[in-house]
């Protein structure tokens, strides 16, 4: 399968993942380019969160290979992530232990710390939630708290499990421009989703079912690979996915019909 990107951040090599007897990951190889963000897509239960977790280091493969090609500890935004509400944590020590990878845990943290902490949570839009209890907040206000712990913990490998999950249209947006900072900035993005434009925005893209890949390369690409039969070219999706004139239009359509048929 050829490659834009030469330069892989992670090479994951034939790697099996089992849950007990039940093969959830099934010899998958993939590549992760670096300074770009990858979407993982597919089904409920067709492995994104077990190759996250993979890649993260926190879920041991039965065999195969993750390798890394940087060195720092990746950052990693679990999926829908249920805090004990008794915890009793802000928002703001919530992001600021993103800070503890730098600086280990409850150490004072620098001017530069701080800085990051409310650059983050502004990014966020979540600066009036700053004194909040963790615990006391909504859903789609905690995921952003959380989303912002891993953006500033500035880890060169960012790993998101559905960072957009029942976010309101802001809150996206905010997800989205942080996560295209990122990636100007470096940073190896990675994150799966089951929204077709947050795929579209990647640069590249895994797509999963029943613990396969069964594509990989350019989100535009794969969506029309997935519609068999149909020739609209691709060359109308500029880079970062925005669909342009007409035939843009047309592709925009055609995505919609491709990603609901993997769904
Ligand atoms: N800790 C676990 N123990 C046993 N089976 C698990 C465990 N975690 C996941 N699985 C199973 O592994 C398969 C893949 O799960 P995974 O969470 O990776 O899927 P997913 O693609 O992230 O799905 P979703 O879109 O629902 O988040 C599923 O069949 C799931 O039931
Ligand atoms: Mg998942």
């Amino acid at each position: 399968m050829p490659h834009r990107h030469a330069n892989a951040e992670v090479a994951i090599h034939d790697l099996t993942v089992r849950y007990g007897r039940h093969e959830v990951l099934r010899g998958l190889t993939a590549r992760v380019p670096a300074s770009a963000a990858t979407a993982v897509v597919g089904p409920n239960g067709s492995g994104k969160s077990t190759l996250l977790g993979a890649i993260a280091g926190v879920v041991t493969p039965a065999s195969g290979s993750v390798a890394r090609h940087g060195t720092g500890r990746p950052a990693f935004v679990v999926q829908r992530s249920t805090v004990a509400d008794a915890l009793p944590i802000t928002v703001r020590q919530t992001v600021a232990m993103g800070r503890w990878a730098h600086r280990g845990p409850w150490r004072r943290l620098t001017r530069k710390d701080r800085s990051v902490v409310e650059d983050t949570m502004a990014r966020l839009g979540i600066l009036d939630l700053a004194e909040r209890q963790l615990g006391a907040l909504s859903g789609g206000q905690r995921q952003r708290a959380l989303v912002a712990q891993g953006l500033a913990q500035e880890s060169d490998l960012l790993l998101l499990d559905e960072p957009a999950a029942g976010l309101d249209m802001t809150a996206r947006r905010h997800i989205a421009e942080a996560l295209a900072d990122a990636t100007a900035r470096g940073v190896t993005v990675v994150h799966a989703t089951h929204h077709l434009d947050d795929a579209m925005r990647a640069e590249h893209c895994l797509l999963l079912r029943e613990g396969l890949l069964v594509a990989e390369g350019s989100p535009a690409g794969i969506l029309r690979n997935r519609h068999g039969g149909c020739h609209v070219s691709v060359h109308a999706i500029k880079d970062g996915g925005e669909a342009v004139g007409d035939a843009g239009e047309a592709i925009g359509g055609l995505a919609k019909d491709a990603w609901d048929a993997i769904f």
